[in-house]
């Protein structure tokens, strides 16, 4: 098991370049099975997931060349079998090969996908959408076979604006016979990315990055060049270390747009931001004044950055508040943030916390993805070494995270237990 040492108090300055994003990624290697000829999709950050969705590639017998920061993918001599459990547990996007699979072959068989324990995440609105195109879903245990004699496009509202919903209906209709009308779609900058890289293959997707959705069904999808965009939720991170403990820390190569309702909140708490076309630079400020946060999805405050934001909340000045609307277990970081000496009390689903805290160093576990990150930015900020177990969940999501943070000045190590 792999164990991050941090010794806080450092000052952190320099540059750090920011990734392409997984959720776009995780969803863009399963997408380019849809097309008849070879794919190449570049800045596809170096993650374990990414290494998860190649090996379940492999097994359908897809043809996987990978180089930095990018992968090719050839679905040539793709053959839809059933995708094993012990392939598809690695990852909660592994149900990307639904819609995918169902898209090309009408036909697709697998396990239930992983994920964070952040919540119950069903899948209903993903199978949903597939019988509304005419599939036929079967679940056997925790195995799922989803087939249609024809996809047919058909009208689809979501009742939550889900992201993985969105997507997967798009993988399962971008070769129906006719139109489907996805309306509450989620809006994420992810899915615009996705949609893109299938219109470039051919498919006709218009409306996406909006609520509704459009689209018409073609023949057949050709491999295509793509580009994945920078990680917001990575950006988000390291801008949230850098109120913490940056001094002109400079986080490159991002979509400042995708940013915006973390870069005013953390101006509403007082902090300095530079902003530029494709970096913003940020410097910890003294004073920080709590505020009220409401997580939401797209264009609103990302649920994926409410963790690491609670941790700087603990350093803001008075009360601050902070809802997550979104997942329904999201607050497995608070016990160890109050372990290390914030105050934090969760009532339902909301968060009171009184700050400034001093934070002590203290042997915490990272419980999912992001509880990983607020519990990496607590250890820069607290005051000690501070020991953080189960960072293969954070090894998930966050390229390099050791490298990087040390790159700019953290006295952080990776060790082997
Ligand atoms: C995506 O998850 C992201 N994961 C999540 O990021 C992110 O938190 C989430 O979107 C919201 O932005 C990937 O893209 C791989 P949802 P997804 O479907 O698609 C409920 C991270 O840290 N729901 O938008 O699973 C669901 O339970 C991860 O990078 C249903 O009820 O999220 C949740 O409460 C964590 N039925 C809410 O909707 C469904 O069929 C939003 O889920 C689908 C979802």
């Amino acid at each position: 098991m792999k164990l991050l040492e941090i010794t806080g108090g450092e000052t952190l300055s320099g540059t750090i370049r920011i990734s392409g994003a997984k959720n776009s990624a995780v969803a863009l290697i399963p997408a380019a099975i849809l097309a008849d000829s070879e794919s190449t999709i570049c800045n596809i950050p170096e993650i374990t997931d990414i290494d998860a969705l190649c090996d379940i590639l492999d097994d359908l017998g897809v043809s996987v060349k990978r180089s930095t920061e990018s992968v090719i993918v050839d679905p040539t001599n793709l053959k839809n079998k059933e995708i094993p459990e012990n392939l598809s547990r690695k990852l909660r996007a592994s149900y990307y090969f639904m819609g995918a699979l169902l898209g090309k072959y009408k036909k697709v068989e697998m396990c239930f996908p992983g994920g964070c324990s952040i919540g119950a995440r069903p899948i209903d609105l993903h199978l949903k959408g597939f019988e509304a195109l005419g599939a036929k879903v079967k679940v056997k245990g925790n195995k799922y076979t989803v087939e249609a004699k024809k996809l047919k496009g058909a009208p689809i509202y979501l009742d939550i604006a889900s992201v993985g919903a969105t997507i997967n209906i798009m993988l399962a209709a971008v070769k129906a016979e006719g139109k489907t009308t996805i309306d509450n779609a989620a809006k994420e900058p992810e899915i615009v990315n996705v949609a893109t890289f299938l219109n470039s293959m051919g498919a006709k997707i218009t409306g996406a990055g909006t609520s509704t959705i459009k689209i018409v069904g073609v023949e057949h999808l050709k491999g295509c060049f793509h580009e994945v965009i920078p990680d917001r939720i990575e950006a988000g991170t390291y801008l949230i270390i850098g109120a913490l403990c940056g001094k002109k820390l400079k986080i490159d190569n991002i979509i400042p747009e995708h940013l915006e309702s973390l870069t005013s909140k953390l101006q509403e708490i007082g902090a300095s931001l530079e902003i530029g076309p494709d970096y913003i630079t940020i410097s910890k400020k003294a004073g920080y004044k709590g505020v009220r946060v409401q997580t939401a999805t797209y264009p609103g405050f990302p649920t994926d950055l409410q963790q690491p934001f609670t941790t700087l909340l603990t350093q803001c000045k008075g009360n601050s508040k902070l809802e997550e609307t979104i997942y329904e277990n999201r607050f497995m970081h608070v016990p160890y943030l109050v372990d290390m000496g914030a105050d934090i009390v969760i009532e339902g689903d909301t968060l009171k916390i009184k700050g400034p805290t001093k934070l002590q160093a203290r042997e915490v576990v990272a419980t999912d993805l992001r509880a990983g990150a607020a519990l990496v930015a607590a250890a820069l900020t607290a005051k000690g070494t501070t020991k953080i177990t189960n960072v293969e969940h954070i090894l998930r999501g966050y390229e390099r995270i050791v490298e990087k943070l040390k790159a700019v000045g953290a006295k952080i190590k990776s060790l082997e237990i």
